[in-house]
C-alpha cells in the first residue's frame, strides 16, 4: 500500500517535471533567433551595408563614413569619369595598398539600398520586404537570391576582406559564409517569412 503510494508521488513528480521541461523548451525554441533574424545580422553588417547605400555614395569601415577622395556612383555604380571604382579596386583585394577588390567592384543600384536613410540600415521587416520584391531585387526570385549569397563574389569578398590600409584586419559579416548559405536555404525552404511590419 505504501509502496503504491510512493510510486504514485514518483509517478506525479516525473510528470511534473516533464511539463517543467517541455514548457521550459517551448520557452527557449521562442527566444532562438528566427532564420530571417539571422540573415538580417549578416545583411546589414558595414561589409554589405557600404556597397547597398542610399546616396549617390559608398561608405567604408566599421564605422560606415562617407568614402573618401569624393567618390560618387555615377550612372551605373562604376563611378565617374576620373573617379572610377576600378582605377583603385581590382579584381582581387591590394594587400600592400590596403585597397578590397572584387570581380566587377561597384555600388549596388539605388533600387537594392538597404537603407533607410543616409548611414542607418533598414528595419527587419523592411529590409525583408525589399529583398523579396523582384522590382527592386533585380527581378529575382528566393533561389536567385539564395544562388547570389552563394556565389557571387563581391558577396564572398565579404569573408576575405583583407585590411586597412594601416594594416588592421577587416572584420567579416558575424557568421561563417556556409553557416549564411544554409541559414538562407532554410529560410527561402520556408517560403521566406518576413517579420511583420
Ligand atoms: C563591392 C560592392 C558590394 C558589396 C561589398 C556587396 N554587394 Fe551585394 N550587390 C552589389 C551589386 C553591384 C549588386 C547588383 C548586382 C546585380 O543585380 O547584378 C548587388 C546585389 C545584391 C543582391 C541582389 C538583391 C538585392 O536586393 O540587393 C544581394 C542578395 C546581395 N547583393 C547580397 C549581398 C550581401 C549578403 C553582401 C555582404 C555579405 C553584399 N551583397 C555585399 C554590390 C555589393
Ligand atoms: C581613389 C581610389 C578609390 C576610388 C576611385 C574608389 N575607392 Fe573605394 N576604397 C579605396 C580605398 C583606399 C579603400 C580602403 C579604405 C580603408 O579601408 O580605410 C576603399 C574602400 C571602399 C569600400 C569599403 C569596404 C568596407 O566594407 O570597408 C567600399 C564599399 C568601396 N571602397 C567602394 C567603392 C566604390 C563602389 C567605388 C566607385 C563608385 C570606389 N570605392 C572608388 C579607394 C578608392
Amino acid at each position: 500500500m505504501s509502496r503504491g503510494g510512493h510510486m504514485r508521488i514518483g509517478s506525479k513528480t516525473s510528470l511534473l517535471f516533464l511539463a517543467c521541461c517541455l514548457v521550459s523548451a517551448l520557452a527557449s525554441a521562442q527566444s532562438q533567433p528566427s532564420e530571417w533574424d539571422r540573415i538580417y545580422r549578416v545583411l546589414t553588417s558595414p561589409r554589405c551595408l557600404n556597397c547597398h547605400t542610399s546616396t549617390d555614395y559608398p561608405r567604408q569601415g566599421d564605422d560606415r563614413h562617407v568614402h573618401k577622395f569624393g567618390v560618387l556612383r555615377g550612372q551605373d555604380g562604376n563611378g565617374v569619369p576620373g573617379a572610377m571604382c576600378a582605377a583603385c579596386h581590382g579584381a582581387i583585394n591590394n594587400a600592400a595598398a590596403g585597397i578590397p577588390g572584387g570581380k566587377g567592384w561597384h555600388l549596388a543600384p539605388l533600387s537594392m539600398s538597404w537603407e533607410q536613410r543616409p548611414g542607418v540600415a533598414m528595419t527587419s521587416a523592411q529590409l525583408c520586404f525589399m529583398l523579396k520584391d523582384p522590382a527592386r531585387n533585380g527581378k529575382r526570385d528566393l533561389n536567385a537570391l539564395l544562388e547570389h549569397n552563394s556565389h557571387e563574389p563581391l558577396v564572398n569578398w565579404a569573408w576575405q576582406p583583407g585590411a586597412h590600409p594601416n594594416g588592421e584586419p577587416r572584420q567579416p559579416p558575424p557568421m561563417p559564409h556556409d553557416a549564411f548559405v544554409e541559414v538562407f536555404r532554410q529560410w527561402v525552404a520556408k517560403d521566406g517569412p518576413c517579420p511583420a511590419q
